[in-house]
């Protein structure tokens, strides 16, 4: 495993990562008779300072929902986790989550954060690192979607706890979800845990206001990734050319992202010509929601066992906790 050092902390590089043919993986998606880019290219500067917009907005409940229920619940996970645990959080996200978990756990022995952006997670991992002096905080530089190596801590964990918070997972059609799902049993090893935060089915008004904002933030977040390729790829959309739309497609269980063509009229992007019809969208985004009983079943399918289930009163969101039985099932 090769090493790189940050100003303070040293991050393991599992692979690494290279966003290699970005351009022909845009454009795959864009040739297909349903049109699509993946979610991934939401996140660039611009994107991810929206994305924490969003996080704050009257509508968009699940962000302050999985915080309320991870400062009720603290105590309950930190006595049901145990002592000297290893937190592998897949995806260096939110600060306040890790902290609300770092603080609710008995002697945390390792904090491992796992993150595609090398820039991003350094800089999470130094100030969590600044913050908790007495935490070995040891970060890995890999896609956490493939399994990787862990780092080798100097105090030997009792356990480790994957940290997966912010129902990212919905992010992931089921087939994926089961596939980053046994990447984390296989990361958690047997004996191990997993936490993670899991958006619920609901009545459709609340979930389709959540992704159409009154502000419009997600509007500009969805539209944000057109801008990226034509600065990153030098496309040529025509921003004002598309709208944002968000619908709950109840068939599947999930909110659908996409960008709609106002009128028909053609792209380039690495050369090649992308025509779009009036009304014609690209599919930006699933998000999926779960009845506790599917996801239970999804988790135990990658080898999980539920050991419990929190949610707020009004059963909009979930945090759970899954255990990895001790001796690997056969
Ligand atoms: C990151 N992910 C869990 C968010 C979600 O709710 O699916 C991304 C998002 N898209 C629009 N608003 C928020």
């Amino acid at each position: 495993m090769a090493k790189t050092r940050a100003a303070t902390v040293e991050i393991a590089n599992d692979e690494a990562p290279t966003i290699s043919n970005q351009e022909e993986e845009i454009l795959t998606g864009l040739r297909q008779a349903n049109k699509w880019i993946s979610p991934k290219y939401f996140y660039d500067q611009r994107g991810s300072e929206l994305f924490d917009q969003i996080t704050e907005l009257p509508e968009y409940y699940p962000t302050r929902t999985e915080l309320g229920i991870m400062r009720a619940c603290g105590k309950e996970i930190g006595e049901l986790v145990g002592p000297e645990a290893s937190v592998i959080e897949f995806g260096a996200g939110s600060n306040v989550k890790i902290r609300l978990l770092l603080d609710a756990l008995e002697r945390c022995a390792v904090y491992v954060p796992v993150d595609i952006s090398g820039e991003y997670l350094a800089y999470m991992a130094e100030a969590l690192a600044a913050d908790y002096p007495n935490l070995e905080v040891l970060p890995v530089l890999a896609d956490f979607t493939q399994a990787f190596e862990l780092p080798n801590p100097k105090i030997m964990p009792r356990k480790n706890l994957v940290f997966f918070p912010g129902s990212t997972i919905g992010n992931f059609a089921p087939p994926e979800a089961l596939a980053l799902l046994r990447v984390m049993h296989y990361e958690a090893k047997p004996g191990g845990a997993l936490l993670i935060g899991v958006d619920l089915k609901k009545d459709r008004r609340i979930l389709e206001a959540a992704y159409n904002d009154s502000q419009g933030v997600t509007a500009e977040f969805n539209l944000n990734v057109l801008q990226r390729l034509n600065d990153e790829l030098k496309a040529d959309f025509d921003i004002d050319q598309f709208s944002h739309r968000a619908i709950y497609n109840e068939a599947i269980g999930a909110i659908e992202m996409h960008l709609v063509s106002k009128r028909p009229q053609t792209v380039t992007l690495g050369g090649e010509k992308i025509h779009f019809a009036a009304g014609e969208y690209i599919t930006t985004e699933y998000s999926y929601k779960y009845a506790l009983e599917d996801f239970d079943a999804l988790a135990h399918l990658a080898g999980f066992t539920r050991q419990q289930v929190w949610t707020d009163a009004e059963q909009l969101f979930s945090v759970q906790l899954f255990q990895v039985p001790d001796t690997p099932q056969t």
